[in-house]
């Protein structure tokens, strides 16, 4: 299959494109990010400008196309809202309704923080009730790729990994940190269910290959809070968990509201046959990527180091 892979240099879209996948033939759309030496095709573009979308789809024809780009930091959304509102609900509405002019397989990802995290456990029909900018934005999206695009399946996901400037994801941010020896925080009052992104990319192309649609819960089948997941990655790494101190989220002063509970109802996705690990076992194939290079291989990509 021909995939392409919109926010290539960003976690999910990186990895994505690095992901061994000798029946697929993978190409990657990057905006302001230059990779250095990828071993995939990448274009560039800036995919909210007019026409752009229309161009790459004629220019690259996939078969299937994975969206995620967007603006995933959660503060600068509250920074800069109408530039959020334009990568974030605009854009995945124009992709779909371009890939469904051409009969273009598409899978749009969007995340678990469309909740207002009070009850937990929600289910993709539960109502969503997104608190902040980003998650306001990317609910928008969700609409609009569904509404342009009734075959497209949306992936509410939450995942960690490495990335090309080492400090995208929570793991890097606990492994970072303990790896120099210094102090950090630990959420106690944030419950989700991360993921391993190489995990996730194994999903996306299994459900891609099933052609399913519409929205889908992919996040692990357990929980823990951000705090424990920290703990979990310094046992793992053999690093010293007392370095992280417990810590409310709710009560610190970060610029964007936070859900407090964003555990996902798997039970959709199960009922596809798929296997979804649990955080244990995410965190596994972390460190096993970590010793195989995979760490140092992304960073490599980044220009600037
Ligand atoms: N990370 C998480 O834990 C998490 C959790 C829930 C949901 N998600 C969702 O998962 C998806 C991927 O997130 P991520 O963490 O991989 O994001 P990321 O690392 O921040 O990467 C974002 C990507 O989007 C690209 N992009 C931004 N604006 C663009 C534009 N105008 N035209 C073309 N490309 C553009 C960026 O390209 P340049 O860098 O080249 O400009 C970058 O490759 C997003 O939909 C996010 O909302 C992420």
């Amino acid at each position: 299959m021909r995939i392409l892979v919109t926010g290539a240099s960003g976690l999910l879209g990186l990895n994505f494109c690095l992901a061994k996948m000798p029946d697929h033939e993978i190409f990657g759309v990057t905006n302001q990010t230059r990779l250095h030496n990828p071993p995939f095709p990448v274009i560039n573009f800036d995919l909210t400008k007019d026409k752009t979308v229309m161009n790459v789809l004629d220019q690259t024809m996939p078969e299937l196309v994975v969206n995620c780009a967007a603006m995933a930091n959660v503060d600068q959304c509250e920074k800069t809202p109408l530039l959020a509102a334009k990568i974030n609900a605009e854009m995945p509405g124009r992709i779909a309704r371009e890939c469904a002019q051409r009969s273009i397989q598409l899978i749009h990802i969007s995340t678990d923080a469309v909740f207002d995290g009070v009850d937990g456990n929600y289910r993709e029909s539960d109502p969503p009730n997104p608190l902040s900018v980003y998650s306001k934005t990317k609910l928008a999206g969700e609409q609009n790729v569904l509404d342009e695009n009734s075959q497209a399946m949306v992936a509410r996901v939450n995942f960690f990994g490495f990335s090309v400037s080492g400090d995208r994801s929570l793991a890097e941010f606990f492994l970072n940190n303990l790896m120099s020896g210094k102090k950090v925080s630990g959420f106690t009052d944030i419950l989700f269910s991360p993921m391993y992104v190489n995990d996730l990319v194994d999903i996306l192309v299994e459900m891609a290959l099933k052609k399913l649609s519409g929205i889908y819960n992919i996040v692990s089948r357990d929980n823990l809070s951000k705090y424990d997941f920290g703990i979990m990655i310094s046992e793992k790494f053999n690093l010293d968990g007392k370095m992280i101190s417990p810590a409310s989220c709710l009560q610190s002063e970060l610029l964007a509201k936070r859900s407090p509970n964003l555990v996902l109802d798997i039970s959709k996705l199960l009922s596809t046959g798929i296997e979804v690990p649990n955080v244990d076992l995410a965190v596994d194939h972390f460190y096993n990527d970590y010793k195989a290079g995979l760490s140092d291989l992304i960073r490599s990509f980044n220009k600037t180091e």
